[in-house]
């Protein structure tokens, strides 16, 4: 959410910057600006709406050695132009960009700023305000920039230029994310790794509550408190194809299409040279240990969650919960005596899951994150990780990251049984594989998903996805990927349940996507299909070989009847992308959302 860029070296910052920002587009998209030192001032672009709309705006004469940048996601004002970042203080000498909320700003504006006419109605504006006060008063830049960090309750991550100081970059973080590259003669300043490949692959890390002087020829790391810091830098493991698009129109439909392969990636990571299934033994044991698993997460993560309790439940037996983020932290439940905390998160970054680590730590409860992004916050601040190897998803509507976030609950799931001595349900190892085949199947079968999507989709303003069991969590996925992306209002609910209100909703014509893949619920869910059809509704029933009737709309290949979500969610991903691309929405860059929510 929000993403920074800064660079300071040899070449033209303003190119450097604005590819670094397009990088990060995914992390928000309403606005964005970058400040180029162009030797005695710096220079100040910003434009509302995409990168491209402000690279369009930049002077081209502009030529600076050093700059910062920032796309931005809104938390605090309208996105527009005097909303966009940087931000400067009153006197132009300072100017910043930032992510995260500082919570005390109003605080801050009362008791520090009487009398300042602030230009902007950002949170971020009095940051560089404060800023511009301290030193206006008589502290040099970083005394003035640690001291306002020292008053500011929230989350940041700030890049700061001094026009008196053009040599250096003043940077800070706490609870966002944000990296220093390491090159030869440069350095740069990243919200995420992916974003400067471009000119490195060295990257340092930095702990909440740090400030970093960076310089062309080095960086120093300092506390709040201004104790010095040392840390080596670590190479990047990214490769810069992983995020271009290449051919491809959009990057969910890459990202779809790389399911099969990043199943396969999947199970050759988790397999030892036999061939047996293994994982981080700490994390086994903290599931071993537990008496009751919590599994906390957001959006698509809690989805996939869903389908992970299933797994903990009936593969090792052991009583789980799935929570989302932003409730449990202010509403928990009565814990049980061991409970081990479990966070999946795509980006490993979501500030809703994050305020939920923090509390658990705080309580002594042991954790175990399960991410896509090695050295993301919940990694690094969880007791144990475990990777998707799904590659870096960079569309906003997460797909492979979902299949992933399944396939490594279930591993886990299948090696806790065994650590218990129980005997194995399934050949776990064999039915992925059997999966991934069955996803490629899906994926070969676009043209009649693209077909199913105009038929039901084009002209309804909203939607309905029912299931039972494994099928209901799916087909809250289901609704979530459509709305997410084509903007029809669409909602998931469990088959039996819609018939106790809901049903109201249903006229003539209103689409039901129906999931028929599980045996045992099968007579049930289509009794479902039949009273909304009844009502006028248009059903479009995904049943799989084995659970199908004549006249469903599509028949996916059969697989493990617990791992049916790997399959049966492949055509909700698809018909939503048709949705979204015939009604010419922005498929991977939906309006209103983020990729990486680092605000709660
Ligand atoms: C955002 C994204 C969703 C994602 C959710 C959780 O809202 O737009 O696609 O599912 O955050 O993200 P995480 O990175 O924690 O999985």
């Amino acid at each position: 959410m929000c993403g920074i860029v800064g660079y300071i070296g040899e070449r033209d910052a303003k190119e450097i910057l604005l590819r670094g920002l397009e990088k990060l587009e995914y992390r928000g998209y309403d606005s964005a600006g970058i400040a180029v030192a162009t030797g005695d001032r710096v220079e100040l672009f910003k434009e509302k709406g995409r990168i491209a709309d402000l690279r369009a705006i930049v002077d081209p004469g502009a030529e600076g050695k050093s700059g910062i940048g920032h796309t931005r996601w809104a938390t605090h004002g309208v996105p527009d132009v005097r909303n966009a970042h940087p931000h400067r203080d009153e006197s132009g000498r300072f100017t910043l960009v930032h992510n995260g909320v500082i919570e005390n700003y109003g605080k801050l504006m009362n008791v520090h700023l009487a009398g300042v006419e602030l230009k902007s109605d950002t949170d971020t504006e009095i940051i560089v305000q404060l800023i511009g006060k301290f030193a206006g008063e008589g502290l040099n830049t970083e005394e003035a920039f640690a001291k306002t960090l020292g008053l500011l309750h929230g989350s940041y991550a700030i890049a700061m230029l001094d026009e008196q100081e053009p040599e250096t970059i003043f940077v800070a973080k706490n609870k966002s994310p944000l990296l220093i590259g390491l090159g030869d003669g440069f350095n740069v300043v990243s919200s995420d790794a992916m974003a400067m490949l471009q000119v490195t692959d060295r990257f340092v890390e930095l702990n909440d509550g740090e400030i970093v002087i960076v310089k062309k020829e080095g960086i120093r790391i300092r506390t709040l408190a201004g104790e010095p810091v040392e840390r080596a830098p670590f190479k990047a493991e990214l490769d810069a194809s992983d995020i271009e698009k290449g051919t491809y129109p959009h990057y969910m439909l890459k990202e779809i299409d790389e399911q099969p392969a990043v199943l396969r990636k999947i199970i050759q990571a988790y397999q030892d040279e036999s061939g047996k299934l293994h994982a981080d033994a700490g994390a086994l044991e903290a599931i071993n240990e537990a008496d009751r698993i919590y599994i906390i997460a957001a959006g698509t993560s809690y989805h996939a969650g869903l389908v992970g309790k299933e797994f903990f439940e009936k593969l090792a037996a052991v009583p789980t919960e799935v929570h989302i983020s932003s409730e449990f932290g202010y509403n928990m439940p009565l814990l049980s005596k061991k409970p081990l905390f479990i966070f999946i998160s795509q980006s490993g970054e979501t500030a809703d899951s994050r305020q939920v680590l923090v509390k658990v730590k705080a309580l002594g409860h042991p954790s175990l994150t399960v991410t896509n992004v090695a050295g993301s916050t919940l990694s690094r601040e969880a007791d144990h990780t475990v990777l998707l190897h799904a590659g870096p998803e960079i569309a906003v509507a997460s797909t492979k990251a979902y299949t992933a976030q399944i396939a490594v609950l279930a591993i886990l799931a299948a090696l806790a049984a065994e650590g218990k001595g129980m005997e194995p349900r399934f050949d776990l190892t064999r039915e992925l594989g059997v999966a991934a085949n069955a996803i490629q199947s899906v994926i070969d079968r676009k043209d009649e998903l693209e077909t199913l999507s105009f038929e039901f989709l084009e002209m309804s303003r909203n939607a309905f996805f029912i299931g039972r069991g494994l099928d209901y969590h799916v087909s809250l996925e289901g609704a979530l990927k459509l709305k997410e992306i084509s903007y029809i209002q669409a909602e998931g609910f469990a088959g039996g349940e819609l018939k106790h209100g809901t049903i109201a909703l249903i006229e003539e014509g209103t689409p039901v996507f129906a999931l028929a893949t599980q045996a045992a619920v099968s007579a049930n869910i289509r009794g479902n299909v039949r009273e909304v059809t009844a009502r006028g509704a248009k059903a479009c029933i995904i049943s799989m070989e084995g659970t199908g009737e004549e006249g469903d709309q599509m028949n996916i290949p059969a697989v493990h009847p617990m791992l049916t979500p790997l399959v049966s969610v492949i055509p909700l991903q698809l018909l939503s992308y048709f949705a979204a691309l015939h009604r010419g929405c922005d498929v991977d860059q939906p309006r209103n959302l983020a990729k990486s929510v680092t605000v709660e």
